[in-house]
């Protein structure tokens, strides 16, 4: 990969990735839409070689969401097998030989089966020690949820309501050690955020690629990054001199 055209003074901390697609690259193949699943993990594979050898701290990556256990129940085994056994369980060597450290977020509630989140903790504590990119595999996960989970966790700590600001709902979160993505990229060309990482990517830059998840390549992770680093980050400022942090002045 040429990675000649980045410019690591400015290179996102955190790449958020709604994995979409591997349905239609299947059907248009002829293939049944599991096919796309397994062909989606290997492209994950790849996607994460790229994050390691772009030196990406972090790399989030949408696997399955809460609304996910609506589809047919043959596809949803399929999908679990996939994330438990194929990356958990046969690539996680690999992944943790490239320094990789695996960790999860989402709900671990009753629709997780408790062998699904015993692979999930043992590949995370078997990489939990390196120091390459954080590759955080999103399973379960829906935005919404996060946050009405952290709400839950403020109530349970039994914080008043003055007390309640930004950063003690973030200490709720599901990683509150993680920055906030600063590259939202989804692929298979639908223009949505499908109820991921909501509270988090208030100020991402958002891509949206046309590429098929099964077909992207650690060349449209850099694609994604070149096009980040061409945008110009606000935060509600102008970018004149006379900007300031928003006190009264
Ligand atoms: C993304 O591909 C994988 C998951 C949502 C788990 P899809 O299965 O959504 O593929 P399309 O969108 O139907 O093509
Ligand atoms: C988002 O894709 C979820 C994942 C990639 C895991 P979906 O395919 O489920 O999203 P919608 O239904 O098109 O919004
Ligand atoms: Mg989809």
């Amino acid at each position: 990969m040429d990675l000649s055209g980045l410019d690591p003074k400015r290179m996102p901390r955190h790449v958020a990735c709604v994995m979409d697609g591997n349905g239609r690259w299947a059907t248009r193949q002829g293939l049944p839409r599991t096919e796309g699943h397994r062909a989606g993990e290997e492209a994950l594979l790849d996607a994460a070689k790229g994050a390691v050898e772009m030196g990406l701290e972090y790399l989030t990556v949408y696997a399955f969401s809460t609304e996910n256990w609506r589809r047919p129940q043959d596809e949803v085994r399929f999908l679990l097998n996939v994330i438990a056994d194929d990356l958990m369980t046969r690539r996680r060597n690999e992944l943790h030989e490239m320094g990789v450290r695996i960790r999860f977020t989402g709900r671990r509630d009753w629709r997780v089966p408790k062998w699904i989140l015993r692979r999930m903790d043992d590949a995370a504590e078997l990489t939990r020690d390196n120091k390459g990119t954080t590759l955080t595999v999103a399973f379960n996960y829906g935005g919404r949820a996060e946050i009405l989970d952290a709400v839950r966790g403020l109530l349970a700590e039994g914080v008043r309501g003055a007390k309640v600001d930004e950063r003690a709902l973030r200490r709720h979160m599901y990683q509150p050690d993680v920055p906030d993505p600063d590259l939202f990229v989804r692929t298979s060309g639908e223009y949505r955020i499908s109820n991921f990482l909501l509270w988090e990517i208030a100020y991402s830059e958002l891509v949206f690629m046309d590429v098929l998840w099964p077909d992207f390549r650690r060349e449209h992770l850099l694609e994604a990054v070149l096009e980040y680093q061409s945008r110009e980050r606000r935060f509600g400022r102008t970018g004149d001199v006379r900007d300031h942090d928003g006190l009264p002045g």
